[in-house]
């Protein structure tokens, strides 16, 4: 007898009209890929791009469920890691999708982690001006955040994600079980784009975290708790939401950047090292939004701020720039990377502020020397 619990997958759908889709989430439903697959796109064949990581892990069952329902399917593996996100590695899967006779109407499907949906996402993107592609996510991030949207890219010697297109999947499947491999710390710091919904606007979903992490974190079915699968559909169903209304991020797209200046500046001082994951980042970052707010106009009672801190920490996030490995950035190239990473227009930056947990919004007029006077205050605290 298994001890896993099974029970009907959540579907979440993306409503985009012509171009909507589901994420399909749930334990085990990678075995249902092939059946899906050619429900949607009968007589299509598939490509499968993965990295050397996941292809240890996941590659079988995909590849298994994928024959079960006779769908014919090539494959790339390229390495793990950011790095694989170059115009190299890009040209490589660009070139092996075109050799294995992939045509429009068949499905590129991306099996991994961020790194491989973003990568594989841009190639069908681009590749015959435009395939069909499945999104599998294999990391907690990219099941609750960079699998759904349509954002896909690649990176520029310059900067991170600056080569890309909206592209949207046709499906997404989440697979929760695939989470039991992944290594510790990068479940945490995909956790921490969970928290950041419940942030953003859902109080009650992130008083549900504080008290139920650590099932999310064991993905203990066994004891009939399915904490895992709902915190993967909460946030599905937050992140469609928003990008149903604001695809292209003209407007409140953007809440879903909520303490990602901060994050983003410290990741780039890190070099987009193993010092600081890029999740572990925005945790940093979104303690630092809730603390600016808390001194700016008295936006949100401190109380609060330290609340979404403790419950950072005490999942084992880092909150504070100091909690960060190595020597600190100096606060003139933090700002020299937020601006960099943001326009500036007459010295005032647009973050995203809250009023409270589940409050988040966009504020055009930051002054940077506000900022500045903020992070040189943070940067000297013992
Ligand atoms: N497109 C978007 O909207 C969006 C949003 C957020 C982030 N991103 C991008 O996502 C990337 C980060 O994604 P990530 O955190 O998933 O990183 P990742 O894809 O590098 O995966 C992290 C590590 O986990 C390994 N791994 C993946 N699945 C595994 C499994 N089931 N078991 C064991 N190991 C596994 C990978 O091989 C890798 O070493 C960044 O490039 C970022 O820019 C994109
Ligand atoms: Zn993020």
């Amino acid at each position: 007898m298994t001890a896993t619990v099974r029970t009907d997958p959540t579907v979440v759908n993306v409503a985009l009209g012509a171009r909507g889709y589901d994420i399909v989430i749930g334990r085990g439903v990678i075995a249902s890929l092939g059946a899906r697959i050619a429900a949607l796109r009968p007589g299509a064949k598939a490509f499968i791009v993965t990295d050397d990581n996941v292809a240890r892990y996941v590659l079988g069952d995909a590849e298994a469920a994928l024959a079960k329902a006779g769908i014919a399917a090539n494959r790339v593996i390229v390495p793990a890691g950011e790095a694989s996100k170059s115009y190299r590695v890009f040209e490589q899967v660009c070139e092996a999708i075109i050799a294995s006779h992939i045509e429009r109407g068949d499905l590129v499907v991306a099996l991994g982690g961020g790194v491989i949906g973003d990568l594989a996402g841009f190639a069908a993107a681009v590749v015959r001006r435009g395939l069909d592609y499945v999104q599998v996510p294999t990391t907690l991030l990219a099941q609750v955040d960079s699998s759904v949207g349509g954002k896909t890219a690649i990176d520029s010697a310059r900067g991170k994600n600056l080569i890309g297109a909206f592209h949207q999947p046709v499906l997404v499947l989440a697979d929760t079980a695939l989470l039991d491999t992944l290594p510790e710390r990068e479940f945490r710091a995909g956790y921490a784009e969970v928290a950041k919904y419940g942030l953003i606007g859902d109080a009650a979903f992130f008083g549900w975290l504080e008290a139920n992490w650590r099932e999310i974190f064991s993905g203990a079915n066994s004891s009939g708790s399915f904490a895992r699968e709902h915190a993967v559909a909460v946030s599905c169903r937050a992140k469609a939401a928003i990008v149903g209304r604001d695809e292209r991020e003209t407007g409140e797209r953007a809440l879903l950047n909520l303490g990602h200046t901060f994050g983003h500046a410290l990741e780039a001082a890190c070099g987009f090292s193993d010092r600081l994951l890029h999740g572990e980042a925005i945790a940093v970052g979104m303690a630092l939004a809730f603390d600016f707010s808390a001194r700016r106009q008295g936006l949100v009672p401190k109380e609060e701020a330290a609340r979404v801190a403790r419950h950072l920490a005490d999942v084992g996030l880092p909150t504070r720039i100091k909690d960060v490995a190595g020597p600190l950035p100096a606060v003139d190239q933090l700002m020299e990377l937020i601006a960099q990473d943001k326009k500036v227009r007459r010295g005032m930056l647009t973050f995203i502020l809250v009023r409270g947990i589940g409050s988040a919004f966009v504020e055009a007029g930051v002054d940077q020397r506000e900022v500045r006077a903020f992070l040189s205050e943070k940067l000297a605290e013992q």
